[in-house]
């Protein structure tokens, strides 16, 4: 089966980048199912019903989260009939799910969604809880399984990684918005740190750069705003996978309309 990834989708620029570009790379290279973090894509605050529609309709197929899952209350309703997760080790008392199985022409996707300690809200242990989740979804019949890692330190999402390596398919991290350059598969895992963002690539992490660089000076909370004209940015991770084992995989970023790059994994 061919995944795509995608990560934190900020805004109307991110979800314009979706729109324009995603259905036609599923084509071009015969992608089976795209998942993609949707925490900051209704004005950078969760993502509404609305926009979750819209995004579907273009080519996502399964919406993760974070820690902006909760800013837009409808998303509670619209997780009880759509494929959106919100991170796994959150308290069961927590409304949603955290991962899901899905049938790719008779194959089994395992996917999680996990979140990370530093500098995050409350949460379990992400290292007790995945392998509990693991063992539920290869119980399930996934021999393939994913994980979104939201999280915001780098070597949080490599400890977890070295951890699972060999036993699961792909860790992918998010949250920082920021991509980084170690696409690897190593024991027939694919890892990246992160991502980074689809949206405006020309403020700070995908909003206007006035209120950051406000915040910084002055330590006051200025509200964030997206760029209403920006350059933008689409970061897609597309990996192989047969039975559980990552085969292969690539990076895909397109700058504004046509602008392309891409960069294949390293093999261990
Ligand atoms: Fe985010
Ligand atoms: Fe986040």
């Amino acid at each position: 089966m061919r995944i795509g990834f995608i990560g934190d989708v900020v805004g109307k620029p991110g979800r314009d980048m979706i729109n324009s570009h995603l259905k036609r790379l599923k084509n071009e290279f015969c992608i089976d199912i795209v998942i993609a973090n949707t925490e900051n894509a209704s004005h950078g605050f969760g993502v509404s019903a609305k926009n979750a529609a819209e995004l579907f309709k273009n080519g996502i197929d399964v919406m993760s989260g974070g820690n902006h899952t909760w800013d837009r209350g409808e998303i509670v309703e619209c997780m009880k009939t759509m494929p959106i997760l919100r991170p796994y080790n959150l308290p069961d008392i927590v409304p949603g799910r955290g991962s899901m199985v899905c049938d790719i022409n008779g194959a089994k996707l395992g996917v999680i969604n996990l979140m990370g300690h530093f500098t995050m809200p409350i949460c379990d242990n992400p290292f007790l809880k995945v392998q509990e989740a693991v063992k539920s979804l290869k119980e399930q019949g996934a021999e393939a399984v994913f994980i979104d890692f939201h999280a915001e330190s780098t070597s949080e999402k490599t400890a977890l990684f070295a951890m699972l390596k060999g036993e699961i398919s792909a860790i992918v991290g998010t949250h920082t918005h920021i991509g980084t350059d170690d696409l690897t598969i190593d024991n027939g895992t694919l890892f990246l740190c992160d991502i980074g963002l689809t949206g405006c690539r020309d403020g700070v992490i995908g909003v206007d750069k006035e209120a950051p660089i406000k915040r910084f000076l002055t330590g006051l909370n200025y509200p964030f705003e997206i760029p209403k004209q920006c350059k933008k940015i689409f970061q897609m991770v597309v990996f192989d996978v047969d039975g559980r084992v990552c085969m292969d995989a690539f990076k895909i970023k397109i700058y504004d309309e046509n602008e392309r790059e891409i960069t294949k994994a390293r093999h261990e």
